[in-house]
C-alpha cells in the first residue's frame, strides 16, 4: 500500500526551520519584522518542504469539511465526556461533526494531533490546554484557522476566544465555606499551575483566607496535576502534614475522588477527620461515599457555548469570551467544627 502524503503545514515549516510558527506566520505574511537570519531559515524550509500555505489557513477556501476537532487533556477524567457531550450536540445539531482527540496534556501529543487535523482540512479547532503553546495558537489563528480555548484563560492571545468559569470565584467561594465551617487548618491540593485554572482556583482559595487572617502556615500546599491518581497519592502527602489539617480543598473532583478511595483504605472518616471539598460537579461526585460537596462548574454548557463561539467564528462572525459563574453545592463531605 503507497501511504499517502501528508499536506505539508504551517507547523512541519517551523521545526525544519527552528523557529516558532509564529516566525513563519510572520514571514510569509510580513506583519512584522524577522531578522535577515531566521527570514532566509523561513523561506529555505518552505522551498525544501515545498510548502503552499493552504488557502482555507487565508479565509479564502470555499468548500469546508464541516468538522471540528476538540482536543481534550484527559479522557479518563469525567468532566471532559460530559462537557464533550455538549459540545457534540452542538455541533451536530449545526449539521457539523465532531472529532475527539485525546493528549494527555502532552505537548508534542497536542502538536501531532493539530498537524492532523489541519492536514484533514478541519474547519475549527477547540483546545481544552495550552501546553501546545501560545505560540503556535496565535500563529494558527494568524493562519486564519478559527479557535476557541475551553475552560482555560489565554495569558497574551487577545484574540483568542474562552469559555471559561470564574475559577478565582470558585477558590473564593470554597474557602469561605470552608471558613465559616469553622476550620483552622486548610490544605489545597493544586491541579497544574502552569495552566490559569489550577492557578486561580489556587489564588481565590488563598486571598480568601488571608483575608479571614489565617496564617500561612496553617495553609498547606500540595501540587497535584487534576488526576484521579494524583488525588490518590495527594492523600498520603496531606497524611504527612504536620499538624494535620481539618479541611482540604481539591483543585477538581477526579482529585477529591481518588483521595477519598486511599483515606477509605486506611479507615479514615470523612468528614469527621477531614472536611472535603472539589471543583466541577461531574456526575459521580453525588454517587461516591460520602457525596462530594464541591463546586460546580456547568460542563455541558461550556460544551455548547464553546461550539457555539467557533460555529460563529467558522461562519464568518465575532466570536466572544465568555466566564461563567461557580456555584457551592453541598453534599456531604465536610462537617462544622465546633
Ligand atoms: O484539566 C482538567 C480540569 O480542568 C477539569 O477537572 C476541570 O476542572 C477543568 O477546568
Amino acid at each position: 500500500m503507497i501511504a499517502k502524503k501528508e499536506k505539508i503545514n504551517i507547523l512541519d515549516v517551523a521545526k525544519k526551520a527552528g523557529v516558532s510558527p509564529a516566525t513563519v506566520s510572520r514571514v510569509l505574511n510580513k506583519t512584522a519584522r524577522v531578522s535577515p537570519e531566521l527570514t532566509k531559515r523561513v523561506l529555505s524550509a518552505v522551498n525544501e518542504l515545498n510548502y503552499v500555505p493552504d488557502p482555507f489557513a487565508h479565509g479564502m477556501r470555499t468548500k469546508r469539511t464541516k468538522s471540528i476537532g476538540l482536543i481534550i487533556s484527559d479522557i479518563t477524567n469525567p468532566f471532559f465526556p460530559e462537557l464533550a457531550r455538549g459540545v457534540e450536540d452542538y455541533v451536530s445539531s449545526a449539521g457539523y461533526s465532531l472529532i475527539l482527540c485525546n493528549t494527555d496534556a502532552k505537548r508534542d501529543n497536542e502538536k501531532r494531533y493539530v498537524n492532523l487535523l489541519l492536514n484533514k482540512g478541519i474547519d475549527g479547532l477547540m483546545f481544552t490546554s495550552l501546553r501546545i503553546g501560545e505560540d503556535v495558537i496565535h500563529s494558527l489563528l494568524t493562519e486564519g484557522v478559527p479557535c476557541v480555548l475551553v475552560g482555560r484563560k489565554p495569558e497574551n492571545i487577545k484574540e483568542l476566544v474562552y469559555v471559561v468559569t470564574d475559577n478565582y470565584k470558585g477558590g473564593c467561594i470554597a474557602g469561605e465555606y470552608l471558613f465559616r465551617l469553622g476550620h483552622k487548618k486548610f490544605a489545597h491540593v493544586s491541579g497544574p499551575l502552569d495552566n490559569s485554572a489550577g492557578r486561580e482556583r489556587l489564588a481565590g482559595f488563598l486571598d480568601t483566607l488571608k483575608r479571614y487572617k489565617v496564617k500561612e502556615k496553617d495553609i498547606a500546599i500540595i501540587n497535584s496535576d487534576f488526576t484521579m491518581e494524583g488525588g490518590y497519592k495527594s492523600a498520603d502527602d496531606i497524611l504527612k502534614l504536620d499538624p494535620l489539617p481539618s479541611a482540604i480543598f481539591f483543585a477538581n473532583d477526579a482529585m477529591a475522588i481518588g483521595a477519598l478511595q486511599r483515606f477509605w483504605e486506611e479507615r479514615i472518616n470523612i468528614p469527621e477527620i477531614f472536611s472535603i471539598i472539589g471543583f466541577d460537579n461531574i456526575k459521580i461526585s453525588g454517587l461516591v461515599a460520602p457525596p462530594l460537596t464541591t463546586i460546580s462548574q456547568e460542563i455541558y454548557n461550556i460544551g455548547q457555548l464553546s461550539a457555539r463561539e467557533l460555529i460563529k467564528i467558522i461562519e464568518g462572525e465575532k466570536g466572544e469570551p465568555i466566564v461563567l459563574e461557580p456555584k457551592l453545592v453541598e453534599r456531604r463531605s465536610c462537617r462544622c467544627i465546633d
